[in-house]
């Protein structure tokens, strides 16, 4: 049987690994495909680097509309990122009848339900294995391993530059802001940093996991995110006394009242396997009513990691390519008629425990007014650590530290506690709260 043609828009770090191992593993690939699966032609700006990676015998064109327009071409494979150009492209390789397949969670995340509706208007297959935790198989795992599960929630490590800039903290010991200039020195974080440091990029890939997970519309916008900017040392350092590992988890969770959809720093024992995932690796944790847990690891980003996500898919659609597009694998793992409309929680609405660090003045009533603060507004206390004052700020300090860890409470109350004790005048400084998952 012909081969399916494929077409490649941009050969940077992942298009270059696609094509690399898509080549070195052509046979093995033809074996299970059923069929060779050849890119045939490539796009980039920069056609010099095209050419050099795909050699001869594979057309390289500047123009990404050229790819898209060419009737050889079955699948398209869009590795541009962002929300602008590469929408255009997808909707009009869409339109134009061809399979496409994307690493890009921005844009599934914000433009999916347009993107996902004009793919089955037109009966043609998007996939995006790569747009979530790189190389780790999650959407397969979600969309078609665990189908038989009503998915309870799910908690991944989905960032790798963070939770190695987390790891380098607690390691060494060290603040924020020194990490990540030593991140960015070691190309573990770009220049600009902004969406990973941000939660940005985590919460694109938790808003789609939201969606395969409880069959609802991408939505992007509902999503809570915080990312680690503000994190301290002592947090880590706390944290680790108490039997915890901070971590920037993308969070969704079934509850009674909707969906939770948030990413933030979170306290996680460290007696969890996830605790323990460290430097740049992705871990996702998925409960599922009959399964149970399920953790799946590995690498988040990369050349060819990503690149063993892409050909899945090229895969994938290869077998599918031929199936009634009404008897393929739904692309948000539900039927289009059979989504919910259940709603994704405003923040306020989330229930979890709490991590408090207050820097507070050394003095008789001080724990008395804040576990009264906590007591009076329901807030169920589950340990407390303080440190001598000595110790925390040196001999002779008159201010300390105080830790507080709670049982679960609704977030509109907590923040209502942390408006109370925020203006006590033995207070001292910004309350830092970080949320709490024991993942149990
Ligand atoms: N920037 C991402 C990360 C990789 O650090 O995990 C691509 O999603």
């Amino acid at each position: 049987m012909k081969s399916i043609q494929v077409g490649l828009l941009g050969t940077g770090v992942v298009g270059s690994g696609t094509f690399n191992v898509l080549r070195r593993n052509q046979e093995e690939i033809k074996r299970r495909a059923g069929r060779g699966i050849e890119i045939t032609m490539v796009a980039d700006l920069d056609t010099e680097r095209a050419r050099s990676l795909v050699g001869a015998g594979v057309t390289v064109t500047s123009d990404a509309r050229a790819v898209i327009a060419n009737p050889d071409i079955d699948i398209v494979i869009e590795l541009i990122g962002g929300y602008g150009i590469a929408r255009t492209l997808v909707l009009e390789a869409i339109a134009a009848g061809k399979h496409v397949v994307t690493a890009n969670k921005a844009l599934l995340a914000v433009h999916g339900t347009e993107i996902f509706a004009a793919a089955s208007a037109k009966g043609v297959i998007v996939a995006f294995e790569a747009a979530v935790a790189g190389g780790i198989p999650i959407i397969k795992a979600l969309r078609e391993g665990l189908t038989a599960n009503s998915i309870q929630w799910i908690a991944g490590i989905i960032n790798g530059t963070t939770n190695f800039i987390l790891s380098e903290m607690r390691d060494k010991g060290l603040d924020f802001d020194v990490v990540l200039k030593e991140a960015q020195r070691l190309g573990y974080a770009e220049a600009d940093p902004t969406f990973d440091i941000e939660g940005v990029d985590a919460a694109h890939k938790a808003t789609i996991m939201c969606s395969i997970a409880f069959g609802i519309p991408v939505q992007f916008d509902k999503a809570y995110v915080e990312g680690i900017t503000k994190l301290g040392a002592a947090d880590i350092k706390y944290a680790e006394q108490l039997g915890y590992r901070i971590k920037l988890l993308g969070i969704t969770k079934r509850t009674g009242k909707g969906i939770e959809l948030r990413v933030h720093p979170s306290l996680v024992p460290t007696r969890r396997l996830i605790a323990n995932v460290e430097g740049a690796m992705n871990a996702v944790m998925v409960q599922g009513d009959a399964v149970g847990t399920t953790l799946y690891y590995g690498k988040g980003a990369g050349s060819e990691p990503t690149a063993s996500a892409v050909i899945a898919d090229l895969v994938d659609i290869t077998r599918l390519h031929t199936a009634d597009p009404l008897n393929r694998v739904p692309h948000l793992a539900f039927q289009p008629n059979a989504m919910s409309d259940l709603r994704v929680l405003p923040m306020s609405d989330v229930v979890t425990s709490y991590y408090l660090r207050l820097r507070v003045a050394d003095e008789a009533g001080v724990l008395a007014k804040v576990t009264g603060i906590l007591a009076a507004l329901g807030i169920s206390i589950d340990a407390i650590l303080q440190r001598e004052a000595d110790e925390v700020g040196g001999e002779g300090a008159t201010q300390t530290d105080l830790i507080i860890l709670t049982h679960d409470c609704v977030e509109s109350e907590m923040n209502a506690a942390l408006a109370q004790m925020q203006v006590l005048p033995t207070v001292l400084a910004p309350i830092i709260r970080i949320r709490k998952e024991e993942l149990a």
